[in-house]
């Protein structure tokens, strides 16, 4: 399963980002991922005539994933205005996540893990018509005690569940393909 990675944080030291890479790791054999860039310019009508080279790969990238991974910070109890960018111009021109499995994972520093973004991700996804697997939410709160610093995953409770999730999600692809 080729699974495009949308990770909502550009910070070089980013949690979200070290979530997505120990993901890309830790189920290489299930699934084929490459973490796409979202440091693309700001959506515009305007740019549509003439889109920029970043904003065609990353489309294409999207188009040709079988599913698609969000990892999700929260800002200001929603998602990123980067993840927000990156999803709004999937949906342009062509409906690249139209119709495509997904699922989420998410990790912030507060004690809520990302449920508020989560809630706001699950409905802009729906609206455009993904198949994001129910229930299953990885909410991972107070992210900076949960890796070490080399960026491993140290919370053996969180990776066990994410494992299940992982799991989850390939027979939610499955039966669904
Ligand atoms: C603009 C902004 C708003 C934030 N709002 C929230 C929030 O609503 N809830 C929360 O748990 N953390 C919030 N945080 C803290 C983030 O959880 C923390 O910065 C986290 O490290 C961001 O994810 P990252 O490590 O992947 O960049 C906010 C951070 C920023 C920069």
């Amino acid at each position: 399963m080729k699974v495009a990675i949308l990770v909502g944080s550009l910070r070089k030291n980013s949690f979200n980002k070290t979530l997505a890479e120990f993901i890309q790791k830790r189920y290489a054999d299930k699934l084929d991922s490459e973490i796409l860039d979202l440091n693309l310019p700001l959506y515009n009508e305007d740019l549509e005539s003439d889109l920029p080279a970043d904003v065609v790969a990353f489309k294409e990238k999207v188009r040709n994933a079988d599913a698609v991974l969000f990892v999700t910070p929260e800002y200001n109890h929603s998602i990123s205005g980067v993840l927000k960018n990156g999803i709004d111009w999937a949906s342009r021109i062509t409906p690249d996540l139209t119709e495509k499995p997904g699922f989420i994972v998410g990790a912030s520093m507060g004690g809520l893990g990302t449920v508020r973004a989560q809630m706001h991700l699950r409905q802009i996804l729906d609206t455009m018509g993904m198949r994001i697997l129910p229930a299953n939410e990885v909410f991972i709160g107070a992210a900076h005690t949960k890796f070490d610093e080399n960026g491993a995953l140290i919370d053996e409770g969180t990776v066990a569940f994410i494992d299940s999730v992982v799991h989850n999600f390939v027979e939610f692809y499955d039966r669904n393909k």
